[in-house]
Parts: C-alpha cells; structure tokens; sequence
C-alpha cells in the first residue's frame, strides 16, 4: 500500500493501542472495515473479534490491509506472509468465509463499485490449533504431508545421467507438481475438520504427484499407505479443496485418480 500520499487525521478505530499521530491515509483510499478474529495465548481475552478502519486502493491486496493494522493500528497482530506473491503459501487464512491466499486478494474486487461501505472478515483457517491470531500450527498438515513420502523413491544404482522422461509422462502428474503446501485445501476439508486424523488433500495431491511418475518406484508403497483407514476412502467428494486451491490444482479429480489406482492395484 502506497503511503505516500496525502495523510490526514485518521484515528479511528484501533482495538490495540491507540494511534497518537496522524495515520497515513493514500490519495483516493476508501475506508473499509476489517473485522479480525483475535486470540493470544499470554493474555484472559480469549477469542474474540477485533474491528480496524483501514483505507484501502483498488490496487491493494487483503495482504497490504494487513499490513496497514499491523504498521500503524496494532503492532500486536500476528499472521504470516513472506512472498507476497502467491509463491511461498504462507499467508493462507479464511477471508469473507473462504480460504485464500491474502496477498492473491484484489481489493478491487473486494470494494463495492456504488461506493457503500465494506466490511471484511478474516480468521485463522480451520482445523488446525490456533497458536495466536491468524497463525494456526502447521505441524500435523506437515506430519500427514511427510507420511506419504512426497520424494521420488528409486532402487537400484545411482544413474550416471539425468532420469529421462517423455513429455507425455511428464504431463500425467504436471497438475499435482504446482502445490505450494498452503493448506487452503486441507482446512476447508469437512472431513479434516471433523477427524484431524485424516490425511487431507494436500497430502494426497503431493502423494499422486510422484504416484504418477514414471521415474518412480514408490507408489505401491505410497497407495498403501493412502488405503488407510485415514486415507483417501475418508474423502467425499465435496470439491471444497478443488475450490480453495490457489493453485487452480484439481484437487478432487487427483484423489479420484489414486483412488482408482487402488481400486486397479487390488
Ligand atoms: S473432495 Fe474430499 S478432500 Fe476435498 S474437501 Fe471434499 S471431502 Fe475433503
Ligand atoms: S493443493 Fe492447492 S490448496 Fe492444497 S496445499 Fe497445495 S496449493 Fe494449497
Ligand atoms: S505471502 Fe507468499 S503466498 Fe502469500
């Protein structure tokens, strides 16, 4: 967000410590209301909302208002980013309801074009433990990622060159090798919600990711562990996951496709 341009006597509306000087407010900014789902570990408020008035450009992203709360109405807040550019997947959180990457949020398709006031929500994504604010504890996303050995798993001797693959046989998993690991699928899984015991559809994409490549020699290993009762026989087929990916990834379709491997491996 540009704050270069004019300031004005902004004070409003901070639920942490009260801004004393003028805030930076950019040229051409509207007022939005941002209301943030709060909760830290070291203080008796429990959970709770916070409400922010940010202005905001068209040329913003979600992340930006963020940042905005963060620089100049409450330095408390606490969330993660790192890319800023749908790269890292850091900056998954649940936003107007759905889960989204924040810095892959326009604000110009966020503001309303008569001009009526906005207000947005975000909250931590779901399923995982809160640890403060909109940072949730990413360990058992990770330990269900690295249960299905998302590594390519040879035998035999090293090779002296380059394992060569057609580009057909390149093209079979393409989809699967562009998950970024944010979790937008996985946390707005109602199964996962349900029993955080199940794998979830981040693990079972980056499972059929080297499934499917004719380079690899693991995916018996890999389709056993996925018949699991925790497995892909869990999934019901809801697309939530397809519809959350900020990847565009086919999430569903690729555990449909393990789970007919298993189907054709029995
Ligand atoms: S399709 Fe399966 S994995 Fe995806 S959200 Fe629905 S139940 Fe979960
Ligand atoms: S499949 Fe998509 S939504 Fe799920 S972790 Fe990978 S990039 Fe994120
Ligand atoms: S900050 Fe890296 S994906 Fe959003």
């Amino acid at each position: 967000m540009s704050t270069t341009a004019a300031t004005s006597a902004n004070t409003e509306a901070s639920a942490g410590s009260k801004p004393t000087k003028p805030l930076p407010v950019p040229e051409g900014s509207v007022m939005i209301t941002v209301k943030v789902a709060r909760f830290n570990p070291d203080n008796d408020l429990g959970a709770h909302w916070d409400s922010f008035q940010v202005p905001c450009l068209p040329t913003d992203r979600f992340l930006n208002v963020l940042i905005y709360i963060k620089s100049y109405l409450d330095g408390t807040l606490t969330f993660r980013r790192s890319c800023a550019h749908g790269v890292c997947g850091s900056d998954a959180m649940r936003i107007n309801g759905v889960n989204r990457l924040a810095c892959k949020v326009l604000m110009r398709d966020m503001l309303p074009k008569d001009n009526k006031p906005l207000t947005m929500t975000v909250e931590p994504i779901r399923g995982l433990p809160v640890e403060k604010d909109l940072v949730v504890d990413m360990e058992p996303f990770f330990d269900a990622y690295r249960a299905v050995k998302p590594f390519l798993i040879t035998t035999g001797n090293e090779p002296t060159r380059e394992r060569i693959q057609s580009a057909q046989d390149r093209h079979r998993f393409d989809d699967t090798t562009k998950c970024i690991l944010c979790a937008c699928c996985t946390t707005s899984c109602p199964v996962f919600w349900n029993d955080g015991s199940y794998f979830g559809p981040a693990a079972i994409v980056n499972a059929h990711r080297f499934i499917f490549d004719s380079r690899d020699e693991g995916a018996a290993e890999r389709l056993n562990i996925l018949n699991d009762a925790e497995g892909v026989w869990r999934c019901r087929t809801t697309f939530n996951c397809t519809d959350a990916c900020p990847r565009g990834i086919e999430v569903t379709q690729a555990i449909q496709e393990v789970k007919r491997a298993l189907l054709f491996t029995r």
